[in-house]
């Protein structure tokens, strides 16, 4: 079957501008998901993340979410560049062009360099979140596939689809991350909402035996945050984190910075930090000494 966007995003294919006139030239396709299409693309030496939706309406609304953010004094700064039209199959597709984020998805990070990881992604992905909750908005539609992780657990947020004003009501979501799905609270644009979601996901990525698969299918009527407790035991980074999880799925905060707050202390005090041979640049700092020493040895012997 071919899709409506095969041919204006196959690789070395142009993108141009209706309203701006410029032109980018696809790398790859990023992803297609419910809400639009994404590339790389590139603009001379620059690169970007492109992306195009057909569904109007949702699109016009991440576009203004992005909108408003860039124009923040925050890490969200400038992450929108332009916006515009293509013509796709006589058709005009809205697409908007943003920052492109290298790296990879939390799951994938996490089981690369071991879950001791989580506590610094957590304590970066908490930061993010307060710093968009100081703006006045709230994620919404916080999972693993709408965040990025980069070199030494850096986090960026993508996707902006789902990103509310404060108070009110949740527009996009996933359900197994929504609080509603649990019967946990409602879906009202709150920072707990979003530190709800924030506790599901380090669950996910912890959840070392697979356990969601059939908590997420119980009946409706059995379903309470108590049955993923559990996961909580499995795994040693899970227990630590625990307090915290268990507070968050309770709605126990009612913003995030005192959540971040808590989230400091706690890996502060059981001295919670990824194995230092987990910093690429120790294990070749370690390597050269090694090979210094054999050299001393091997010319003085
Ligand atoms: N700014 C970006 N930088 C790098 N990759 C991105 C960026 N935005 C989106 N992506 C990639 O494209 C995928 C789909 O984008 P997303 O905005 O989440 O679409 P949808 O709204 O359809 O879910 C993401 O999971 C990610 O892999
Ligand atoms: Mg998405």
């Amino acid at each position: 079957m071919t899709t409506w966007y095969e041919d204006a995003f196959r690789p070395g294919s142009e993108i141009r501008g209706k309203w701006n006139g410029r032109v980018y030239v696809v790398e790859r396709l990023l992803g297609a998901g419910s809400n639009g299409v994404v590339a790389l693309v590139r603009r001379g030496t620059s690169r970007f993340a492109l992306k195009a939706g057909r569904e109007t309406v949702d699109h016009q609304s991440e576009i203004n979410s992005l909108h408003a953010l860039s124009l923040t004094a925050t890490t969200f700064k400038h992450f929108l560049v332009e916006v515009d039209d293509m013509i796709v199959q006589d058709r005009e597709v809205p697409f908007f062009v943003m920052r492109y984020i290298e790296g990879v998805r939390v799951s994938d990070y996490i089981h690369k360099h071991g879950q001791d990881w989580i506590y610094v992604i957590g304590s970066n992905l908490l930061k993010k979140l307060t710093e968009l909750h100081r703006c006045g908005y709230v994620f919404g539609d916080l999972k693993i596939e709408n965040m990025i992780v980069s070199k030494y657990g850096h986090v960026d947020l993508i996707d902006f689809g789902g990103m509310t004003s404060k108070g009110r009501a949740i527009k996009q979501l996933t359900e197994v991350y929504d609080r509603g799905f649990w019967k946990a609270g409602e879906r009202v644009a709150e920072e707990s909402y979003d530190l709800f979601s924030f506790a599901i996901l380090m669950m996910k990525v912890l959840d070392v035996r697979d356990r969601f698969q059939n908590i997420q299918h119980s009946l409706p009527q059995n379903r309470e945050v108590e049955q993923l407790y559990p996961i909580l035991r499995d795994s040693r980074a899970a227990a630590r984190i625990a307090p915290f999880l268990q507070r968050a799925l309770n709605g126990h905060w009612q913003s995030s910075e005192e959540a971040y707050q808590y989230w400091k202390r706690l890996v502060a005090d059981q001295k919670l930090t990824p194995s230092p041979l987990n910093f690429p640049w120790l294990k070749i700092c370690f390597a050269a000494s090694l090979l210094l020493f054999c050299a001393t040895v091997y010319i003085y012997w």
